[in-house]
């Protein structure tokens, strides 16, 4: 049997990759995977156990017998208990941050990932799904728009003001980028597109021409 086509999209935050994967996903009827996601659960698992940001050992272990599920398309699971809201609070993002850093939470996930990636056809987003994940996915999509567009798409999303998100942002983009361990950066052989100025639509439409030219014409196998 032939492996379920894998579609990667990767990029910084707020450049619109959620909202997309997902309706791409559910074009296609493939799964849709937020890996940023599961990031975030192992952060709020932590915050709860008051487990320190710095101990990589115990971070790696809750990252092991974490239990992360995806509920349709939208909806997140820790260990049993839908967490879709609460992942999603400021001092989370920042948490989950820190947390992709370490080497041991990164390779429990991963393989998590490469696992649900193995049952089925999926869409699946994050920093480093075409680079590290599955570096031989069928379609890889870098998602990238101008820093001050992604900015005002956050704060839209949460209410929050356009400055104190843009400084985050920024802060997290470059721990994103520059970490030892899978830094954010486009695969040689992924599609760029720059959503700045397409509308949702338009980045989408131009993802599935992208499937289409790479799969035999978007078949989950
Ligand atoms: O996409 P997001 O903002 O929900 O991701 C949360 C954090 O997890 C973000 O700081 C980057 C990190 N992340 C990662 O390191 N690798 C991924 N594949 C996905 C997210």
């Amino acid at each position: 049997m032939r492996k379920p086509v894998i579609v990667a999209i990767d990029g910084p935050a707020g450049a619109g990759k959620s909202t997309i994967a997902r309706s791409v996903a559910r074009k296609l009827g493939f799964t849709y995977i937020d890996s940023g996601a599961m990031f975030r659960a192992i952060a709020l698992w932590a915050m709860r156990a008051n487990v320190d940001l710095d101990d990589l050992h115990k971070l790696e272990q809750l990252a092991r017998e974490a239990r992360i599920e995806f509920d349709g398309d939208s909806r997140v699971l820790l260990n049993g208990e839908d967490v879709t809201a609460e992942i999603r609070e400021p001092e989370v993002s920042k948490a989950a941050s820190k947390v992709s850093i370490a080497p041991g939470v990164r390779r429990a996930l991963r393989e998590e990932q490469r696992r649900i990636g193995s049952l089925q056809p999926v869409v699946m987003e994050g920093r480093d799904i075409g680079t590290v994940v599955f570096p031989d996915a069928d379609v890889k999509i870098y998602l990238d728009a101008d820093p001050e567009i992604r900015a005002g798409r956050r704060a839209q999303e949460t209410g929050a003001a356009v400055s104190e998100i843009a400084r985050e942002m920024e802060e997290r983009d470059q721990r994103d980028r520059t970490r030892s361990e899978a830094p954010l950066t486009q695969a040689p052989d992924a599609e760029y597109i720059d959503s700045t100025e397409l509308s949702p639509e338009e980045v989408e439409e131009a993802i599935l021409r992208v499937v289409r030219a790479r799969t035999s014409n978007g078949q989950g196998h």
